[in-house]
């Protein structure tokens, strides 16, 4: 919702801390969690990674989602209102966290179309097909307008719900659907472990290899953070100024925490144990894993379940569609509340212009992977971000996850440690419940935090351009 509304409309709150948790849930838990977590461990080192990433989300991922929450509750404002509350010389804080969900949102359709099309493909083609290898890679590789389309389709269906404003009713649909993606996970984790190899994919995903520790480890899972807790994009700062004054902040930043790692967890279960069994080893997992991972694996599961498959594979992908959907209407509704607080133009103007630049910047990522396959990378920031197969979709979350949502972290770190103090937000934590980590909270936000991004950034940037070797 817009500031000008909310100031209008008297702000709506969430219904109790569990209808925080769960619309916060809703956007938390989509494609982050199923498919691009479970590629990211496998690419960075299994266990170590899977380590890394839960250490950061209980110290600086608690740490900065508390702030955002809070900023936003206290402020009742959405991201650019809130940081410009304390100032016009920190609204650029805002803005620039407000950009993440413009890069973010297109590429998140592309993906969202391939799991469209997996659905689809479930209901019109044998599970043996879409297992087959090299089914992945003709889709998105073919010259023509398929992969394009499929996007459409997502990009429209993203569009209808937001206009016809039936956002609520979606989210309470996922409320139900939520619980059987996670059953189907289960089910598919376990089963998955009984294919011959997998074992050695299990213990890759669990027991962590100190020598797979890098710079790049560490920046990755950190991007990740973000990305999958949605945080250091303004997202959580709206979230939070729906949040009723009476509840309990802490208690429900934990849960969302906690739920949206579990599923990432569990997603990892499904893929990485199945990944090694299909490639043969954890070095190969290693080298090839990338956005195509869970598209190129999963089929072969379903096509081993017989004539369960079809349903299977369809069901599967169905929820996923709905968790993805859930996700890209919060960054949908994100984009459309900031541009008519900008432009003050109306709510169709707004999701009109939205939805342009998600469909351009999606043919966009979509060329990458075809027509303008092997160009030389324009888009690369001095060679650094050009080791990702010059792919633009891969460049384009490189550019959100790793450059921009840790400036953004950063930046909000140093503007509540040095500026509005971190007392400001433990008091008003407390105005409600206590806060139990207000030590760890104050800690990380105003020394470990900063430092660490600012340390890692710097270690990732010498090692890209070979000043050093982590
Ligand atoms: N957290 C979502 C996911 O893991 O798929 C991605 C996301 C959704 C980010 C909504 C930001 C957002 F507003």
């Amino acid at each position: 919702m817009s500031e000008k509304l909310a100031a209008t409309k008297s702000r709506a709150s969430w219904k109790g801390k569990w209808g925080f948790i769960l619309a916060a849930a809703a956007s938390a838990v989509g494609l982050g969690n199923m498919w691009r977590f479970p590629y990211l461990a496998a690419k960075y080192g299994g266990g170590t990674f899977l380590i890394t990433y839960i250490v950061l989300v209980v110290t600086f991922g608690f740490a900065l989602m508390m702030a955002e929450t809070a900023l936003g509750r206290m402020t009742k404002q959405s991201v650019t209102g809130a940081f410009s509350h304390f100032g016009g010389k920190f609204a650029f804080i805002g803005i620039l966290a407000a950009l993440v969900p413009l890069i973010i949102t297109p590429y998140y359709c592309v993906i969202g179309g391939w799991v469209t099309k997996y659905m689809v493909s479930y209901l019109t083609e044998l599970p043996s097909q879409i297992a087959a290898d090299g089914y992945f890679t003709g889709f998105i590789l073919s010259p023509g307008p398929d992969t394009f389309l499929w996007m459409l389709v997502f990009v429209a269906v993203v569009v209808i719900v937001v206009s016809l404003g039936v956002n609520r009713g979606i989210e309470n649909l996922n409320k139900v659907l939520m619980p059987v993606l996670i059953l189907m996970a289960v089910g598919i984790s376990v089963y998955s472990l009984t294919i011959p190899g997998a074992l050695e994919g299990l213990k890759y995903y669990l027991i962590p290899d100190l020598s797979k520790f890098s710079a790049e480890l560490v920046l990755a899972a950190m991007g990740q953070m973000f990305f999958s807790l949605s945080l250091a994009m303004g997202i959580m700062v709206t979230y939070g100024s729906y949040f009723s004054k009476d509840d309990d902040l802490e208690y429900s930043v934990r849960r969302i925490e906690i739920f949206d790692t579990a599923i990432a967890i569990l997603a990892g279960f499904m893929i990485i144990p199945v990944s090694v069994a299909v490639m043969g080893s954890a070095e190969v997992v290693a080298t090839k894993a990338g956005p195509g991972l869970m598209f190129g694996v999963l089929p072969v599961v379903f096509n081993d379940l017989g004539v369960a498959a079809p349903i299977l594979g369809f069901l599967f992908f169905l929820l996923v569609f709905f968790a993805a959907l859930t996700s890209a209407i919060s960054l949908f509704e994100t984009i459309v509340s900031c541009i008519q607080d900008f432009t003050h133009c109306s709510r169709t103007t707004s999701i009109i212009l939205n939805a342009a630049w998600v469909v351009v910047l999606g043919i966009v990522c979509n060329l990458g992977y075809n027509a303008w396959l092997g160009i030389d990378p324009m888009y690369s920031i001095f060679g650094i971000g050009a080791y990702q197969d010059h792919q633009i979709l891969d460049f384009m979350d490189f550019i959100s996850n790793t450059i921009m949502m840790p400036v953004v972290a950063l930046l909000t770190c140093v503007f509540i440690g040095f500026v509005i103090k971190p007392q400001t937000i433990i008091d008003h934590v407390k105005t409600s419940s206590a806060f139990k980590g207000e030590k760890l909270f104050t800690v990380m936000i105003k020394y470990v935090a900063p430092v660490f991004v600012v340390a890692i950034l710097i270690a990732y940037v010498m090692n890209t351009i070979g000043m050093i070797q982590l």
